[in-house]
């Protein structure tokens, strides 16, 4: 790469620079710097690039900002990102990286890049991210990585790279996630990364490190709070000696460590009882001694406790059903003696326990039956004496038992004395606990057959009672049927329990409206529904209803003496039941009992709100980013349809009245419901309207809701979907704008986002997140004025994702021929959204 080459290069780019028709004003900004340039040039140079990914970088250049030279994104022109993950890129990187000095990314995993990191990435001053993971790296990492002031994530795992860790690297006082492991790394971890008050993510397992585990984590204890956001910690498969450090302890954020496959020697400490959060703690296969710490069984939130292969003796404490939430446990290849604590039968999440290869004496107890979860269990190699518990012995086979001299009552081993007392005096002589578990487990295991067997009688006889009593009722029921008004129309009578009845007739002359829509049924059907409650707002009870021919529909029971007088309501109410947009929650119907008594008749949407959907759900599932945009998407387009085309105001949007249908796409509940109320009872609701946390800032003066408060409220449910945090949640106090604000101000945006997201928050995903969080964070200004419209968060949120821009009014999501675009307000199809038809008048 020597330089005539490149004077050569730049004149040739001078000169297309010059003659490009293109190059007029409409581009300007978006022309690359030639430092730019010939970086780039240098670094495509040294690459390999068998499968022509790299064909778009040309050598005009024209295109390289513009969106025209893969994986390159630039700002003022000058390249900010390069991301080429999985492209079977071979080669090197180029010292040529030093001339882009505004990178702030460089995303090459997966490739089969070899050479050294360049030290030249020292010069990158404005580098956050470095992802050159699952490649052919080799050498040491160069010392001027931390020059990089604000480098983030630092992620060379699987790679050859070799000799040791720069203790300089924890001088980036930003470095969040250092991920080293898979290498050949060597000597032993720099004290001041136990000492970062940044890192959060550490991982350097699967190398060739010695020397003691630093002790000093979490900074010395009076420096405070900052210095407590390590969440994971794998240390395991290296060389490493000395004890476990105490210091571990201090580390409140600490959710998994993993230090097994190591020459750990010393015991336990104490202090690792104190980590309120840890979930995984895996120190197997190392030379522990000691015992079992007592402490240990204060870790609630644990998981998966892994201790084997160590050299740890005595008791078990009894106390071990403090692990409440364990779900693995392995004790296996220790020392452990006395009995197995019958308290285990307690940890009722429990599915693997391995206590084989120990010492433990007496009989298994006959609580460990209780765990029905178990799905390995393993005993074998103990010194266990008396009867297998007879659940155990049938659900797992002598595989789990083998190697227990005086154990017997499983499948292949001999059978227990008839007898019993003979066979067990010497194990209550020698071990004291034995007398207490062995009497007990005695008497149970023929109680527990007795037990079962009358269980299964005592169960067979209730359920032919309850088929009696069913077939009873069915009957009377069915000569009930024309009986007094149902619960609907009686009040909260259905209220107490879900999956009650809302029985009984429309022959009280009550009056049915529908509006345009699938369904049909008439007033008799919607009273003889089956319904159950799904929840109750300041305006009334919500039911879900199943009607006779299966369809469902949620009912909204309106509060007594809170609605207009009936004409005024008839008028409103007709005014709703015409809007119609795919992102509004369509009213279908309502009907008017004779006693006043008013329903109102929404579509069903199955996945509930959003709130429950983001909030409440387990682990294990996952919502990705384009679901979140799509759903933000969503609601935005329905409230832009609400503000333009209605002129309405919602008032009190929150993630609790965005539903979501089967397919995930966002539908607006409740907006208008105040129209149909008296004054009185609005002058009411409105002191509370904005749900908290929800509320913009000027409506505790002002007290009335505007198109710039719903944004507001919008904003929020942007940051709830960013955040995965529910406004509710307690933020030292502050409300979910605030500590989002607060945490951007310090650089810490990363932080911000749903550790979720952050996951394969690789490519285009990083900046339509960082993007998104701009606009929320536009949202809810404190400032009315300067937030947008509904129309401008539309537009940008189209930008941000393009893809998604013209799903939503092509999607056939509702059933309803409503599912029009914001203009198609009055959709062809149904036709009837002229005046409501009486279409049942029951007498
Ligand atoms: C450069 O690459 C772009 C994108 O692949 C292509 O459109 C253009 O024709 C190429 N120009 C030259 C001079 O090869
Ligand atoms: C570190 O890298 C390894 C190997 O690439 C990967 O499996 C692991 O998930 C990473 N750990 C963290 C905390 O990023
Ligand atoms: C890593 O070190 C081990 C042990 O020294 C050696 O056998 C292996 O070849 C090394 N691997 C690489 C990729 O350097
Ligand atoms: C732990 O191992 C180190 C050497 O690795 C040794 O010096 C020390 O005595 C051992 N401590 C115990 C308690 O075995
Ligand atoms: C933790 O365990 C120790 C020892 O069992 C006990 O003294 C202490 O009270 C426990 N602490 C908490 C917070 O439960
Ligand atoms: C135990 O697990 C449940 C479900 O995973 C979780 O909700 C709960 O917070 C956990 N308990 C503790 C103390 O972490
Ligand atoms: C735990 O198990 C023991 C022994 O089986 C029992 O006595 C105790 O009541 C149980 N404790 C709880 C909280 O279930
Ligand atoms: C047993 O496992 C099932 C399925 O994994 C789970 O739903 C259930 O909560 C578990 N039971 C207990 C008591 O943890
Ligand atoms: C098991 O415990 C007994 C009595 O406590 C002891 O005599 C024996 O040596 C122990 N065996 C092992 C392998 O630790
Ligand atoms: C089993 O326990 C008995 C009684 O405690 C003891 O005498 C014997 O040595 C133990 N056997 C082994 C193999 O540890
Ligand atoms: C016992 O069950 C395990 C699975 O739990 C199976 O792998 C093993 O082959 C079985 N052994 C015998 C002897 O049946
Ligand atoms: C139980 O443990 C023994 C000894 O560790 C092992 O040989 C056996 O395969 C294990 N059995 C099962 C079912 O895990």
């Amino acid at each position: 790469m020597g330089w005539p080459y490149h004077v050569l290069l730049r004149v040739l780019f001078v000169f297309l620079l010059a003659c490009h028709p293109s190059l007029g004003q409409p581009w300007d900004g978006v022309v690359i710097t030639q430092a730019d340039y010939q970086g780039l040039q240098a670094f495509k140079r040294g690459l390999v690039d068998r499968r022509g990914f790299l064909r778009s970088w040309n050598d005009s250049g024209v295109g390289a900002c513009s969106g025209g030279w893969e994986g390159i994104k630039c700002a003022q022109g000058q390249v900010i990102s390069i991301q080429l993950p999985w492209r079977g890129l071979g080669g090197r990187i180029s010292d040529g990286i030093a001339q882009l000095t505004a990178l702030r990314k460089l995303n090459l995993h997966d490739n089969f890049i070899g050479g050294a990191v360049p030290s030249a990435i020292g010069f990158l001053p404005n580098l956050r991210g470095l992802y050159l993971f699952n490649n052919r790296l080799s050498g040491t990492i160069p010392r001027s990585i931390a020059s990089c002031p604000l480098l983030q994530t630092l992620d060379l795992s699987n790679n050859y790279l070799r000799g040791p860790i720069p203790a300089d690297i924890a001088a980036s006082t930003k470095l969040y996630r250092l991920n080293l492991s898979h290498n050949n790394l060597s000597g032993g971890v720099p004290i001041g990364l136990a000492q970062s008050p940044s890192l959060t993510f550490l991982s350097l397992h699967h190398n060739l490190l010695s020397g003691n585990i630093p002790d000093g984590w979490g900074g010395s204890s009076a420096s405070g709070s900052a210095a407590h956001r390590l969440q994971i910690l794998n240390l395991d498969h290296n060389f490493f000696t000395g004890d476990l450090p105490a210091s571990l302890g201090r580390l409140q954020s600490l959710q998994v460590v993993t230090i097994s496959n190591n020459r750990i020697n010393g015991s336990i400490p104490e202090d690792l009882g104190n980590l309120p959060v840890l979930q995984r703690l895996d120190i197997s296969e190392n030379s522990i001694g000691g015992g079992f710490p007592a402490s240990l069984c204060n870790l609630t939130s644990l998981i998966e406790l892994n201790l084997e292969g160590n050299l740890l003796g005595d008791l078990i404490p009894d106390a071990i059903d403090g692990l409440k939430n364990l779900s693995f446990l392995s004790l296996k290849g220790n020392r452990f003696q006395g009995p197995i604590p019958a308290t285990i039968g307690n940890i009722s999440g429990l599915s693997r326990l391995d206590l084989s290869e120990n010492n433990f004496t007496g009989v298994i107890p006959g609580t460990l039956a209780r765990l029905t979860n178990l799905s390995l269990f393993n005993v074998s190699d103990n010194n266990l004496s008396g009867e297998v518990p007879s659940l155990l012995s049938e659900k797992f086979n002598s595989s789990s038992f083998r190697g227990n001299l005086q154990l017997c009552g499983y499948k292949g081993s001999p059978p227990c004395p008839l007898t019993p007392p003979p066979s067990l005096p010497p194990t209550t002589m020698t071990t004291p606990e034995a007398p207490r578990s062995g009497d007990g487990h005695r008497l149970s295991t023929k109680d527990i057959i007795l037990i079962v067997i009358g269980a299964v009688l005592f169960l067979l006889l209730v359920l032919c009672c309850v088929l009696l009593i069913c077939l009873i009722r069915k009957r009377t029921d069915q000569s009930r049927k024309s009986a007094a008004a149902g619960a609907a129309s009686r009040g909260e009578k259905a209220a107490p329990s879900s999956g009650t009845e809302v029985e009984s007739g429309g022959d009280t002359g009550g009056k049915l409206v529908h509006f345009d829509g699938p369904l049909v049924f008439t007033a008799d059907d919607l009273l003889c529904a089956t319904a159950e409650i799904m929840g109750k707002s300041t305006y009334g009870t919500v039911y879900k209803a199943t009607l006779e021919d299966g369809n469902q529909v949620a009912v909204k029971r309106l509060r007594e003496k809170i609605a207009k007088n009936q004409k005024e309501f008839e008028a409103e109410v007709n005014v709703l039941g015409k809007i119609r947009h795919s992102n509004l929650l369509a009213l279908r119907a309502y009907y008017l009992g004779p006693k006043g008594e008013k329903l109102l008749v929404f579509d069903y949407m199955p996945k509930g709100s959003l709130a429950a959907f983001l909030h409440a759900r387990g682990p294990d599932t996952p919502i990705d980013w384009p679901t979140r945009m799509k759903i933000v998407m969503g609601a935005t387009r329905g409230l832009h349809h609400l503000h333009t085309h209605e002129n309405m105001v919602h008032g009190n949007l929150t993630s609790g009245n965005i539903l979501l249908d089967e397919q995930v796409n966002a539908k607006i509940a409740d907006y208008g419901l105040s129209r149909l109320m008296s004054a009185a009872a609005n002058s009411n609701v409105i002191a509370t309207a904005g749900a908290l946390g929800y509320r913009a800032p000027e409506l505790s003066k002002l007290k009335k809701a505007s198109v710039k408060t719903d944004v507001y409220s919008l904003g929020v449910v942007m940051l709830e979907l960013l955040t995965g945090k529910s406004p509710g949640e307690a933020m030292n106090g502050v409300d979910l704008p605030q500590w989002v604000a607060s945490i951007v101000k310090e650089e810490w945006t990363n932080e911000v986002f749903d550790l979720e997201l952050m996951r394969d928050a690789e490519g285009t995903t990083g900046d339509e997140l960082l993007n998104t969080l701009k606009l929320a964070l536009h949202c809810v200004d404190p400032s009315a004025a300067a937030r947008p419209e509904a129309q401008q968060i539309l537009q940008q949120l189209e930008e941000i994702k393009p893809e998604l821009a013209g799903t939503s009014p092509a999607a056939p999501s509702s059933a309803a021929n409503g599912g029009g675009d914001d203009d198609e307000k009055n959709p062809a199809g149904g036709g009837s959204t002229s005046p409501p038809t009486d279409d049942d008048q029951k007498s």
